[in-house]
């Protein structure tokens, strides 16, 4: 099973892709867990290429290919090999960020970012649990965060509302997903983010 999370910067996506981790661990199921920009030793080196610098380092259309040739690495790599050993795969990201994030909120460039998705990588989650969060409470946790990874939060406030909106309005009406709301408790979004999974595992 192929389970990615997507959401804002600050959502709370990494959090609860550990905790997922470790409750499916728990139960005694094989589980890689990953991310992107990253999930394999060249798709990691290019992550700090695309997160790292001034937020006008790569025009939309550049950054459509970086992290389209480390999403390419990061499945053949660490993604398929995992799910052909019958492990569950979680992912704090996949392509749906590109779709908002390089498709809709840098410029008015789906139909690229959807044609590349078709030639080079061709595969969906089989769940996708989008966490949503006010942009203002995301943006003060991700910046809150101690690191040099501050390109995106740079680009600022609207830019992220305007991603969370791609996002709700890409997750309406496609079964793949689930939304949760990620203004609750740690321990209360874990435990939706579980029941969400177990009802796509059986
Ligand atoms: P993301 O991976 O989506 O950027 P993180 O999981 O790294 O988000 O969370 C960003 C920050 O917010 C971290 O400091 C984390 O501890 C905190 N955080 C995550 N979820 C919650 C929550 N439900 N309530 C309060 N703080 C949270
Ligand atoms: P991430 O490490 O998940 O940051 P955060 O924990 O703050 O959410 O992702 C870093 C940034 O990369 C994030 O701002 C979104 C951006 N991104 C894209 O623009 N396109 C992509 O395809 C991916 C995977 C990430």
């Amino acid at each position: 099973m192929f389970v990615s999370l997507e959401g804002i910067d600050g959502s709370g996506k990494s959090t609860q892709a550990r905790l997922l981790a470790d409750a499916l661990r728990a139960e005694g199921r094989s589980v890689t867990l990953t991310r992107e920009p990253g999930g394999s030793p060249g798709a990691e080196d290019i992550r700090r290429l695309v997160l790292e610098g001034a937020t006008d380092r790569w025009s939309p259309e550049t950054e459509i290919l970086l992290f389209t040739a480390a999403r390419r690495d990061h499945l053949e790599r660490t993604i398929r090999p995992a799910l052909v050993r019958g492990e569950v795969v979680i992912t704090d990201r996949f392509a749906d960020s590109t779709r908002i994030f390089q498709g809709i909120t840098r410029g008015d460039l789906s139909d690229t970012v959807d044609r590349l998705h078709a030639l080079m990588i061709g595969v969906e989650p089989d769940l996708t649990i989008l966490i949503d969060i006010d942009p203002r409470l995301g943006l003060e946790r991700a910046t809150a965060r101690a690191g040099r990874e501050l390109r995106f939060e740079d680009m600022g406030l609207a830019f992220q509302a305007k991603a969370r909106a791609g996002f709700l309005a890409l997750a309406a009406g496609k079964p793949r997903f689930f939304v949760i709301d990620g203004h609750g408790a740690v321990k209360d979004i874990a435990a939706s983010v579980l029941r969400a999974v177990k009802a796509v595992l059986g």
